[in-house]
């Protein structure tokens, strides 16, 4: 039986899934990380502007098969409409890309497979699914950040991007988030949740592929 077959005392769900998160982490990307380093702390990328286009581009892609799926699928009614949703934000941060007479990309195969996977798991396996709407989300509310203001101060002459803005406290907006993931949780087994809770690491794999591209 794996550790995580054990009741976890006290802890909510996201709890758990945020636990699987922080495993995944390298030490020097966040500080609850438990991993060795495998790459450069943030403020040593060294990004392009082409790169964190296709970053952004396949991002976008990703974000609307989420935001698409959530709108149409019953299952997650209680997802819509959160204030997480970054398809709109993305869509006016490519336009100013545009207006620098910047030519858009199209979403390159790492956007693509993660998108495909997502309409895949999303009818037949929610628990993956919501792993996956854990894990982008909330990955980008606290290493996005990071991320954006390296990449505005190296590449951007400082220009502040609308992925990085939410509207509204967003302390307010995850927490909100995180009731309604601990309701949806809680009619699953405890099987279900290991499930889930398994997903983290291909997860992990999908995103980290699309992160690449910002230092390509
Ligand atoms: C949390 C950094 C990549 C998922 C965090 C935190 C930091 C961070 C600083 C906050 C930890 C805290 O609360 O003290 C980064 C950086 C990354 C990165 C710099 C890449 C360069 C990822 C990836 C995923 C991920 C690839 C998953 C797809 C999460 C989640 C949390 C988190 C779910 C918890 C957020 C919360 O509790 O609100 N990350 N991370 N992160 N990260 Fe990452």
């Amino acid at each position: 039986m794996s550790e995580r077959k054990h009741d976890p005392q006290g802890l909510s769900f996201v709890d758990e899934m945020r636990a699987a998160s922080m495993k995944l982490h390298p030490k020097n990307l966040a500080k609850e990380g438990e991993k060795e380093p495998e790459g450069p702390a943030v403020s040593e990328w060294e990004p392009s502007v082409s790169g964190f286009l296709q970053f952004l581009v396949d991002s976008k892609l990703v974000y609307d098969t989420f935001e698409a799926i959530i709108r149409e699928d019953a299952y997650y009614v209680e997802l819509r409409n959160t204030g997480l949703e970054r398809s709109e934000k993305l869509a006016e941060d490519l336009e100013w890309f545009k207006d620098q007479k910047r030519t858009i990309p199209e979403p390159s195969d790492r956007g693509h497979s993660h998108a495909r996977y997502l309409e895949q798991i999303s009818d037949k396996d929610p628990q993956a699914f919501i792993c996956h709407f854990y894990n982008v989300y909330f990955a980008h509310s606290a290493g996005g950040p990071i991320i954006g203001r390296m990449v505005s101060a190296k590449i951007l002459d400082n220009k502040e991007l609308e992925f990085y803005k939410w509207d509204g406290v967003l302390s307010q907006l995850l927490q909100n988030v995180r009731s309604k993931l601990n309701k949806i949780a809680s009619g699953w087994s405890r099987d279900e949740k290991d499930h889930c809770l398994e997903e983290t690491e291909i997860s992990f794999k999908y995103s980290k592929e699309i992160l690449r591209l910002i230092q390509s």
